[in-house]
Formats: C-alpha cells, sequence, structure tokens
C-alpha cells in the first residue's frame, strides 16, 4: 500500500508516473497497425472553419485535459487524462481543430462500456471558441459512436448551465450527484472510526482483489461493465491509486470497496460500493487513514439517491462542496442497477468520476 501520497507528488509531468504506461500502451497500437491506422488517419466530420477528428496520442488528450482541469475547476488528477484515454481508446475521444489553430481547441470522450452503455465525458471548448455552434457536431461525434458501437443506454453528468443543451437533445435528468469536500488533515483531524469490522471480515489492500471480481462489482452498481478501466494498464499501474475492500469469511466474497487517487487539490475518493453503511464507514475512515499523511483536501461525488451515501461521508468530517450535478440519460432510458431501487441507491456511495460515470 502506498503511503501519503501528497498531491504535488502527483500533479507534474506525466513522465514522472506514466510514460512507461503510455509507451507501452503506444506500443501495443504499434502491435495492431489496423487500429493504430484508422485512429490516425480518421476524420471523423468537417465544418466551416473546423474538423473533428480523433486523437493521434495520448499527448494531445492531455494538453487539452490538464489545462481543461485546471481552468473549469473540475479537480482532477493529471494522471486521469490517461486513465481515461487508456479506458476509452483513441476512437473515443473526439478532437475539434479550428482550422486557424495550430492545435486542437475542445474535445469529448464517447466511452463506451462492454454491455452497451455509453456515457459522455469531458465535453470542453477552450473560450475563444465556443458559441460558434462547434460543440453540436462534436457531441454528435459522440452519439454517432454509441449508435456505430448498439449502445442501448447512453448517460453523462451534467452542469447546471448544459442541462437545457442536453434536455433539447433527448437526455432526462433523473438524479443528482453531490461533491462531498473533507477540509485537510491540518484543518480538521481524522477522528476515530464510526464503524468497525466484525469477525469473519477481513480489511484488505485493493490489489488483493481479483480484478474480474472489481468489474462485476463496479457493474453491479453503476449498470456498467467497465473492463477496461478496472486494469493495471488504466489505473492501478499509479501509485497515486490506493484502495482498501472488505471481505466475508463466507469464501472471500467482495462485501465492499474503495479507491483513492490525487486531484488538484488534494485526493479524490471513488468509488465506493458496500453492502451496508458500516462497512461503507469502515472503508472511508481506512482510505483516509492509509493517507495521514497527505496534504490537500478530499473529495467524493455520491450518489444522492443513496441517503446513506451522506452521512457516511459526513461522520468522516466531509460536507456538501458545491452545486450537484445532474445525472442525464438518453431518452430517459436508465440502466437497472441506476433506477429508483436499484443497487446505487442502496450500495454505492461515491462514484468513480462524474467524467465516466
Ligand atoms: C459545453 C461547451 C463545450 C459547448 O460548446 P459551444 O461552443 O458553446 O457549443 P455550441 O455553440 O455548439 O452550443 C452547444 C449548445 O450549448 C449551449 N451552450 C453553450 N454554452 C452555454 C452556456 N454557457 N450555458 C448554457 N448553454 C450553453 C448552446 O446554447 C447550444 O445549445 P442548443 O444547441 O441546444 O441551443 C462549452 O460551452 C464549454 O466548453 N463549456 C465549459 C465546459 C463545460 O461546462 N462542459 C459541459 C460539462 S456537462
Amino acid at each position: 500500500m502506498n503511503k501519503g501520497a501528497t498531491p504535488s507528488d502527483h500533479q507534474g509531468d506525466i513522465r514522472t508516473f506514466a510514460l512507461p504506461q503510455v509507451e507501452r500502451f503506444q506500443s501495443t497500437l504499434r502491435r495492431e497497425p489496423t487500429s493504430a491506422k484508422s485512429t490516425k488517419m480518421a476524420i471523423i466530420s468537417k465544418g466551416d472553419g473546423y474538423i473533428i477528428r480523433n486523437p493521434d496520442n495520448v499527448e494531445e488528450v492531455q494538453a487539452l485535459f490538464w489545462p481543461f482541469m485546471n481552468e473549469l475547476g473540475w479537480n482532477r488528477s493529471k494522471l486521469d487524462g490517461l486513465t481515461h484515454y487508456v479506458t476509452a481508446g483513441a476512437a473515443s475521444w473526439f478532437l475539434l481543430c479550428p482550422t486557424d489553430s495550430p492545435k486542437p481547441e475542445g474535445f469529448i470522450c464517447a466511452f463506451t462500456s462492454a454491455n452497451a452503455t455509453g456515457w459522455i465525458g469531458f465535453f470542453c471548448i477552450n473560450a475563444p471558441y465556443r458559441g460558434r455552434g462547434w460543440g453540436t457536431p462534436l457531441f454528435q461525434a459522440s452519439l454517432d459512436l454509441f449508435k456505430a458501437r448498439g449502445m442501448e443506454f447512453v448517460g453523462l453528468d451534467a452542469v447546471e448551465q448544459q442541462v437545457g443543451t442536453y434536455t433539447r437533445r433527448g437526455f432526462v435528468d433523473v438524479a443528482r450527484v453531490r461533491t462531498m469536500i473533507r477540509p485537510a488533515f491540518a484543518e480538521m483531524p481524522l477522528e476515530a472510526p464510526r464503524g468497525r469490522t466484525v469477525v469473519g471480515e477481513r480489511l484488505v489492500d485493493v490489489r488483493e482483489i481479483a480484478k474480474e471480481a472489481l468489474v462485476g462489482s463496479d457493474f453491479k452498481h453503476t449498470g456498467m461493465e467497465r473492463r477496461s478501466l478496472w486494469t493495471d494498464d488504466a489505473l492501478f499501474h499509479r501509485t497515486d491509486t490506493t484502495g482498501f475492500a472488505i471481505v466475508g469469511a463466507d469464501g472471500g466474497r467482495l462485501r465492499g470497496w474503495i479507491l483513492s487517487r490525487t486531484s488538484i487539490t488534494g485526493h479524490r475518493i471513488g468509488p465506493l460500493y458496500a453492502e451496508s453503511a458500516r462497512l461503507a464507514s469502515v472503508l472511508v475512515h481506512a482510505v483516509l487513514e492509509n493517507l495521514q499523511r497527505a496534504e490537500g483536501d478530499f473529495a467524493a461525488e455520491i450518489p444522492v439517491d443513496n441517503i446513506a451515501a451522506q452521512s457516511a461521508f459526513e461522520h468522516a468530517g466531509f460536507a456538501v462542496g458545491g452545486p450537484d450535478m445532474h445525472c442525464m440519460w438518453l431518452d430517459g432510458k436508465v440502466p437497472e442497477e441506476q433506477k429508483p431501487g436499484g443497487k446505487a441507491a442502496t450500495c454505492a456511495y461515491a462514484w468513480f468520476d462524474a467524467g465516466q460515470g
């Protein structure tokens, strides 16, 4: 388990932590010339003054991702850009390239999962290029990809200002996502845990859990089968990714798990899935205790539908950190797991990332 990574450890050049992964990913592309070629060549659409194309490499995405995360205050880690790129694959990212600019000026990511559920994330255009109507074809590129790949469900988390535009495109506002923030330990020391494991339960490093079990658990809570996310290449190679799981005596069944990774101001906690509020509290405490030497604050994006989620974080010193985001699904089609009364409303305590669902 990596102890107490500080935000400053992880905000710098991705070379510090991730270059071997990038190289490995690119060498994967080199071993698969067909996908590499189509990625490089693909112009998705053209309009007056712009083209939309896939990125040639992760650096193109990072060159937009990191400035956007800072300017928009979306508080991610630079390494999240790599995680999202590897998870989605180059063909799911679309870059807006104005002909009067030497570089791409906007992007969007259309995440597709193995069970026909898509998610739109990171829809951003640099301010001088907004309001020209170019966001519309960029957004459409995502919808076209979902259609081509046969996605039955398509969701996104919208900031308040964009709810109207997504509504006009057929998305229905069905749930809320709330950001909870905990001040740094220097301001608010960690208190004693609210809950404890009981006989038969074991708290273990999340890396001891088989990836297949994480994929299955995430699927049960979100309705998204994210086989490319819960991997070493996308996430677990990162030294800032830490986490715990609770397994039962009943054959080591996974009863809950939590992850943490760095953000601009500190750390982001999520996902957190747990069979009970007690286990959720144990996991929140475990992940915070493990980060005792870390600087900065802690953020979590919680499903408002799970009424136990907010208290689990409040008990650990978190408070509501800003306006809720709107979880919207195309044509109002919501995966079973995220419908009222589904697993999300009872056992999901924090999402992984609003940008990826
Ligand atoms: C979202 C964004 C990419 C849209 O780019 P754009 O260049 O404005 O796109 P367009 O000109 O094609 O407009 C697309 C739609 O967004 C709407 N829109 C754009 N900016 C808006 C704003 N600030 N508030 C409300 N609606 C806005 C437009 O009215 C249009 O909707 P309509 O076609 O239904 O009328 C851009 O505003 C942006 O980067 N915003 C900051 C990042 C952000 O908030 N992303 C969305 C996260 S959910």
